[in-house]
């Protein structure tokens, strides 16, 4: 009798480790469901409330491991259960990156960073639009993972998989070939990089669990029913030793390919000085201390990061950072009082972008794009601007301002959500007209890597919720799965999503724009030639010309061929003849 008492209250104690799941899960609608105006007038708007839900169900068809019973995706299977057994480690769950099957911990720290600096300034709309079980249920099954990837204080593995091996497979979870080796960084072989930024992720989520919000508005606030002090105090504890680890590693401070050239493969990064002073400011903001503060501001000097122009993704935080001190600064912490220079720096970088002055430009059909950042992910850029946008425009330092950004990022997910020139959302599953070949290869159910577009005809299982890579340049959007710059799916593409349609599940009366493409308005556009990218160049030999102009283009040439020849004709007969003359 007591060994059942003490087995039900492990047993207890196991399901109270979490916000407790609803009995009946929440399911996302058929794509039909978005044709239809919720005309509702109020907050929670439904349809931003179901996009919530799709958002964060993507991440659960991309986890590894052995599935929990509450697992909601069922075409998903247990996979990969013995990843870390190389080192004698169970490295087993955490999520697959994208459309393949690799685990790693860069670019997933910046997703579950962004994720939870998200929910602690709009985490009631999580509340209202009932998702914050599933919020709470997505984050630790990234961060329990990372956190077994942190076995000891100076040692972090930053990947688990043979990216060459994996790139070469193309199939569902139930064939995934091995070997999948476990990468680390440790004291010698440091990577400042990675330990900074998995740090950050430990220390914004720490801050979300603790409840330690950055404003004083109400609507801006973590969820309260997230909150438990222990999960958060040891979240905190992993990001303190991970950024003493960053720092005074005795292998120097390096970039982490430089210890595991593994990651160049996938996601090499380009510095640390980013990485280090957003995980010194979340630090700062965990403890309410002064010298991870101070830390902050020097790496800002030591690595020039004031008058960046940059994207914000996994590999570029500095805007972040801007927006951060910012947020400090306007939180009255003691220590960071300076919220008009934090301004200034900050509306420098967004006004840059909505004035079209720096690095990027608006393409015809509308989206921010930056060439180079946005040709292999378009959206990607443009909602991390929004996103930050949106989470500053409460700061900035005037009501135009804060008007002006809002209508920016307003813009961009608009475009986003089906108001471009191809009237698609580029969300898998939320409207008739979203992708219907996201390039994943579990969801797609080909095991054919030679004809990944053709086998099988349609795609396998619907990816409900996948953000993916977007449209070119030229606004096109080409709907093959083996167009990965177009249609790849990511974790942290749905990121900067999800933040947005948190605010606007508590904000915004009027539905995601898609709900207005079926009226009539708006038919769905095929796009015109073939697609000229890093996956597909049947296009790139530029876009046809219609006869009118060939025929234009063809007298042009000739009349000037005839004035060449001409002048050159006189050259030889007058000038060179004369010369001639003059010498003979
Ligand atoms: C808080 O989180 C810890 C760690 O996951 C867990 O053991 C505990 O049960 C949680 N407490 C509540 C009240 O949910
Ligand atoms: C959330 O749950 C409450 C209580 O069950 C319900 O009244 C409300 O309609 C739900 N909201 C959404 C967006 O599902
Ligand atoms: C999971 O297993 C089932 C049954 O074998 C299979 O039909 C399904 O395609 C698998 N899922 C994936 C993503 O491979
Ligand atoms: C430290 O990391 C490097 C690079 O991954 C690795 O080669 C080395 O074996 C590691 N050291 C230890 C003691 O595990
Ligand atoms: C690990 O870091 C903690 C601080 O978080 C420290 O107290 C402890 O001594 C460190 N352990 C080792 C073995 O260095
Ligand atoms: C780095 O090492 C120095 C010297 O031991 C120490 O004073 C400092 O606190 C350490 N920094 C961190 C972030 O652990
Ligand atoms: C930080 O600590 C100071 C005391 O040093 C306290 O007055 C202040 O309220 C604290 N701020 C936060 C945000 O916890
Ligand atoms: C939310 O709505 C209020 C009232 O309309 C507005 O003042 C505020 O700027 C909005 N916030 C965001 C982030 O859109």
């Amino acid at each position: 009798m007591l060994l059942l008492i003490f087995l039900l209250a492990a047993v207890t104690q196991s399901v109270v480790s979490q916000l407790s799941l609803p009995e009946s899960p929440w399911l996302p609608p058929d794509a039909s469901k978005g044709a239809i105006p919720s005309n509702s007038g109020g907050t929670p708007n439904p349809q931003w409330s179901t996009l919530l839900g799709n958002l964060l169900y993507f991440y659960e068809a991309q986890r590894s491991g052995t599935l929990p019973s509450t697992n909601r995706v069922s075409w998903r299977n247990d996979s990969c259960t013995s990843d870390g057994s190389d080192v004698g480690l169970d490295l087993s769950g955490g999520y697959y990156d994208a459309g393949d099957y690799i685990k790693v911990s860069f670019p997933l720290s910046f997703t579950i960073m962004s994720i939870c600096w998200g929910a602690t300034d709009f985490g009631k709309g999580y509340d209202l639009a009932n998702q914050t079980a599933y919020l709470d249920d997505m984050l630790r099954w990234g961060l329990d993972w990372l956190i077994k990837m942190h076995p000891s204080n100076d040692t972090l593995y930053i990947e688990v998989a043979d990216t060459g091996i994996d790139n070469a497979y193309w199939g569902g979870d139930q064939n995934i070939p091995g070997p999948r080796p476990s990468y680390q960084i440790n004291d010698t072989h440091p990577g400042t990089d990675a330990a900074a930024s998995v740090s950050a992720a430990f220390s914004s989520c720490s801050n979300l669990y603790a409840g330690r919000g950055f404003n004083a508005a109400q609507a801006y606030q973590p969820p309260a029913s997230l909150q438990n002090s222990s999960y958060a105090d040891t979240l905190l504890r992993h990001a303190q030793q991970l950024y003493s680890f960053a720092v005074n590693a005795s292998g120097g401070q390096v970039t982490y390919q430089t210890s595991t050239p593994i990651a160049t493969e996938s996601y090499a990064s380009s510095g640390f000085g980013d990485d280090l002073a957003i995980a010194a400011l979340f630090l700062a903001a965990a403890t309410n201390s002064s010298s991870y503060y101070q830390d902050a501001n020097s790496f800002y000097q030591k690595f020039n990061l004031h008058g960046q122009n940059a994207v914000f993704n996994w590999d570029s935080k500095t805007p972040g950072v801007y927006v951060l001190f910012a947020q400090l600064a306007q939180a009255n912490y003691p220590f960071a009082s300076d919220l008009s220079s934090w301004q200034t720096e900050s509306e420098r970088y967004f006004d840059t972008i909505v004035n079209d002055n720096g690095d990027s430009s608006l393409t015809n059909g509308g989206l921010l794009f930056y060439d180079g950042d946005s040709d292999d992910a378009s959206l990607n850029p443009a909602l991390n601007a929004a996103m930050l946008l949106t989470r500053y425009a409460a700061i900035a330092s005037s009501p135009d301002k804060t008007t002006s950004y809002l209508n920016y990022a307003s813009r961009q997910l608009d475009y986003a959500l089906g108001k471009n020139p191809m009237s698609v959302p580029y969300v898998v599953g939320v409207n008739p007209n979203s992708p219907s070949n996201p390039h994943s290869a579990m969801a797609s159910g080909g095991d054919d890597i030679g004809n990944i577009d053709t086998v099988p005809e349609k795609e396998a299982y619907v990816l409900y919720g996948a953000v993916i890579g977007g449209p070119d340049k030229r606004d096109r959007f080409f709907d093959i799965r083996s167009d990965w710059p177009e249609t790849e799916v990511a974790l942290d593409y749905n990121a900067p999503m999800l933040t947005l349609a948190a605010m606007h599940v508590l904000n915004d009366t009027n539905d995601p724009f898609y709900t207005s493409l079926q009226d009539g308005a708006y038919a769905q556009v095929k796009p015109q030639g073939s697609p000229c990218d890093d996956a597909i160049d049947d296009g790139c030999s530029g876009p046809r010309l219609s006869t009118g102009a060939k025929v234009a283009i063809a007298v042009v040439v000739t009349v000037v061929g005839l004035i060449i020849l001409g002048l050159l004709a006189w050259y030889i007969w007058t000038v060179r003849g004369n010369r001639k003359a003059k010498t003979g």
